[in-house]
């Protein structure tokens, strides 16, 4: 160790500088993840990930987490899904917790958790992220959280008969998370949607500590020939709330180079192959 400047040589991977106030990462790591893209190709689903239409790679997440946290803060996830955000902070030594509305998901991130072993604290709680701060105090949660990374729903998109969800539903798969009308999937005014996903990141501002971060994974959309900004909606939408206005740092762009391309389109018009999702970067600075 270099007592005078604070570092430790961690050989291949660079140096660790003990005044780091934001992650555990040694300097080459840092300036590598501030990359404004990165390609993750999620590995092969098992028999109950697949059941999910959106589950997100653990890899992905692993590397916000490590970016965005330090061993024993505490990770959430108001969107929980599968339970991925909590399988990825369990394995990096993170407290988390996840909030998932559909009981046969939640009872999915339950078993995945179930099967392995961490030595903090990881929680799936079954709930409506719309009254988040009822929840918390509910499950006597006062420990603020550090770091927030999360996929909702991408708007309705999973209601619309696109040739990828024709594919599940002749394969008996979920095209869709749930019927129940507390799931923001289930919003159908485009407008309405941006709102009911600001309220629930406006609760997840008061319950973050001051300077934690937020990361939210999204898309645009292309619907009825248009595209709807969904991604760029979102940025806007939670940096216009006043006092509970998130500050928007960046978009980091996750690349899927593994999608197949589909003839969309062809000789006809313009009709783009999405092969990349945006992971919008906020800061709470009060
Ligand atoms: C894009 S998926 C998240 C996938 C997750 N990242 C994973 O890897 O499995 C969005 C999830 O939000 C859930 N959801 C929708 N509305 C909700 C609400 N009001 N409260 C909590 N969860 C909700 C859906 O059931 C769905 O599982």
């Amino acid at each position: 160790m270099d007592k005078k400047n604070n570092v430790i040589d961690l050989g291949e991977r660079g140096k660790y500088n003990l005044r780091n106030k934001l992650n555990q990462l040694t300097g080459k790591e840092w300036i590598k993840f501030t990359k404004s893209w990165f390609i993750h190709s999620p590995r092969q689903r098992n028999k109950e990930e697949i059941l999910h239409p959106a589950k997100y790679p653990e890899s992905l997440v692993e590397e916000f987490i490590s970016f965005f946290t330090k061993e024993n803060e505490l990770v959430f996830d108001p969107f929980l899904g599968t339970g991925s955000t909590l399988l990825a902070a369990g394995s990096l030594n993170r407290n988390a917790i996840g909030v998932e509305l559909s009981d046969k998901y939640f009872k999915i991130s339950k078993s995945r958790i179930k099967k392995n072993i961490f030595i903090n604290d990881i929680k799936a709680i079954k709930g409506n992220s719309s009254k988040l701060v009822e929840l918390f105090a509910k499950n006597k949660i006062d420990r603020k959280i550090d770091y927030t990374v999360t996929s909702p729903p991408y708007w309705n998109q999973l209601e619309r008969n696109s040739l990828r969800q024709k594919k599940r539903n002749d394969e008996g798969l979920d095209t869709k998370y749930s019927k129940a009308k507390d799931d923001i999937g289930n919003i159908n005014d485009y407008e309405k949607f941006i709102e009911a996903q600001a309220k629930i990141f406006d609760q997840v501002f008061d319950l973050t500590k001051d300077k934690g971060y937020l990361t939210i994974i999204t898309n645009n959309i292309f619907y009825n020939g248009r595209i709807f900004p969904l991604a760029y909606d979102t940025a806007i939408s939670l940096t216009k709330r006043g006092e509970k206005s998130w500050i928007l740092k960046d978009e980091k762009i996750w690349l899927q180079n593994d999608k197949p391309l589909i003839a969309l389109g062809v000789n006809s018009a313009w009709v783009g192959n999405r092969h990349h999702q945006y992971c919008l970067i906020f800061r709470k600075e009060l």
